[in-house]
């Protein structure tokens, strides 16, 4: 029976990162992946080119965990800074390209290469397509001779039937003996530290699969069910038909969701989560950066407030300035003052100057009677029966006000998301109480090492991802 150091299962952005250290560090590594291209995911992220991580992916309040404090020494021990030298190291040109993200300038394959080049210095074995058939804890006696034991099945957090073959058993140490014991179609394998590396359930196409929910279940250990994260919103599609034709429009927008933070009922008190972003309007619902983002908070039946005028804070004063000639018409002489004349341009004109004109006319014919959208009784009232024809002078002050409430919190409903197909992430994993921060250790289960995606622990849309998958492998790799 073969024997080695470590196992890692997943040939990830975090298997093959940690692989490669512990690699360098003199260690005996495997790496098993069931699917045919590894690190598919660093290939097709960032449009081909990896956002590998953020300038501000070491600030724990971008990422979304259970227990927020869970991040923080591994965002400490391995910032950005860290992986951005290894990258500098290996001459792998890159540039910033928004909000601190860092993006390879010629292709993510580049980083996959430094991947594999890391782990060949460290003599890793990677191995693939390899399926894992079943999986042992080893109880060690005194005389370090491994003899098996087994627990019953138990079934899958996602409803999956169980891995075959996978059984827990009651751990003690003893030395270096092999504590797990891997069957695979290549071959069973021994060994002393077992990574579990295997990711998110998000694009299934290219390997993406729920074995850490199901192993976790398997162990005993607890898990925060898995939903998709940075993935496109759906509206119903018989009530999205005015809006469905805007497909392709994009505007910045201010997007905010309230969130109940984790911890104790009485200590709880509902946030609000806000992104300044790009939206953009698909016939399905809305995608872009600010949806992404706000999608990983998102809950069903919630609602999002979208903000159209992100740049015009009260934006129903704005209008009845206008109106009364107080301020000047176009939004570029922001502030300037009017000519004192009542202001006599159509609706529709003056809010095309401030959205995209065909989104102007659509929200104003259609976003009162818009079926999902949870406007408060008195702005639903004063949206009914707005026409792009009617001129700012026909409408009293009281009604341009609640306009400009309505334009600045609309308040939407998703009815869902595009799912896993579409998620950049899976949100939710093994839960952070069951790991020590400062190792990625299972607590329960000495030499068991949970990291990347796998862990309930989701970044932002920018690279933060990468960011938390290279930070937790650095710090498993360092305790092994
Ligand atoms: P990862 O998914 O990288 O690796 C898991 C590995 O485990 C895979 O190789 C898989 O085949 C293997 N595996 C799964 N089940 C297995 C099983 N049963 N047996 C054996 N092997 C198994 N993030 C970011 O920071 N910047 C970005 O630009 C992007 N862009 C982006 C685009 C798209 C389209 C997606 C889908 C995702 C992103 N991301 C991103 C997210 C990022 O790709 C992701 O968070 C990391 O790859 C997670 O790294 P892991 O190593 O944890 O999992």
């Amino acid at each position: 029976m073969e024997t080695c150091d470590v196992v890692v299962i997943g040939a990830g952005a975090a298997g093959l990162y940690c692989a490669g250290l512990l690699g360098q560090q003199g260690r005996q590594v495997v790496v098993l992946d069931h699917a045919r291209r590894i690190g598919e995911k660093i290939r097709i992220s960032g449009g081909g080119r990896c956002n590998f991580t953020n300038l501000n992916g070491a600030d724990p309040a971008r990422y979304l965990c259970t227990d927020p404090r869970f991040v923080r020494y591994a965002l400490k021990e391995h910032p950005p800074e860290r992986f951005i030298a290894r990258v500098r190291h290996a001459g792998i040109g890159f540039h910033e390209k928004h909000l601190g993200q860092l993006f390879c300038n010629d292709s993510s394959q580049q980083i996959i290469d430094m991947l594999l080049a890391d782990c060949r210095r460290g003599g890793v074995q990677i191995r693939h397509p390899v399926t894992v058939t079943g999986m042992q804890r080893l109880v060690v006696r005194e005389s370090q001779e491994p003899e098996e034991s087994r627990l019953a099945d138990r079934p899958s957090a996602t409803g999956a039937p169980p891995v075959p073959g996978i059984r827990a058993l009651q751990d003690t140490d003893a030395g270096q003996a092999p504590r797990f014991e891997i069957r695979t179609t290549a071959g069973v394998l021994r060994a002393r530290s077992l990574v579990i590396a295997t990711g998110g359930l998000s694009i299934p196409a290219i390997g993406a699969s729920d074995f850490a929910w199901q192993l976790a279940t398997e162990w005993g250990l607890q898990t925060i069910a898995p939903r998709p994260g940075l993935v496109p919103l759906t509206m119903t599609s018989s009530a999205w038909q005015p809006f469905a034709a805007l497909s392709g429009v994009a505007l910045p927008v201010d997007v905010s969701v309230t969130v109940s933070p984790p911890g104790r009922a009485k200590t709880r008190k509902p946030q609000s989560v806000r992104f300044g972003e790009d939206l953009l309007f698909t016939h399905r619902g809305l995608s872009g950066p600010a949806s992404l983002q706000i999608s990983s908070y998102w809950r069903a039946g919630q609602p999002l407030w979208l903000n159209l005028l992100p740049g015009i804070e009260r934006a129903g004063e704005w209008l009845v300035d206008l109106k009364h000639g107080r301020l000047a018409a176009s939004p570029l002489s922001e502030g300037k003052r009017g000519d004192g004349q009542p202001h006599r341009q159509q609706l529709g004109t003056i809010l095309s100057t401030l959205l995209p004109g065909r989104l102007a006319r659509a929200w104003l014919a259609g976003a009162a009677t818009l079926s999902g959208t949870q406007w408060p009784p008195q702005l639903a009232a004063a949206l009914q029966g707005l026409r792009e024809d009617m001129r700012l002078t026909d409408l009293p002050d009281a009604r341009l006000r609640e306009l400009g409430q309505a334009l600045n919190a609309w308040p939407l409903v998703p009815a869902g998301t595009e799912g896993y197909r579409k998620a950049e992430v899976t949100v939710g994993g093994l839960a952070t109480a069951e790991l020590d921060p400062t190792t990625m250790m299972v607590r329960r289960i000495p030499g068991c090492y949970w990291i990347g995606e796998a862990v309930d622990v989701t970044g932002w849309l920018g690279g933060y991802n990468f960011q938390w998958a290279w930070a937790s492998a650095w710090v498993a790799a360092r305790a092994l």
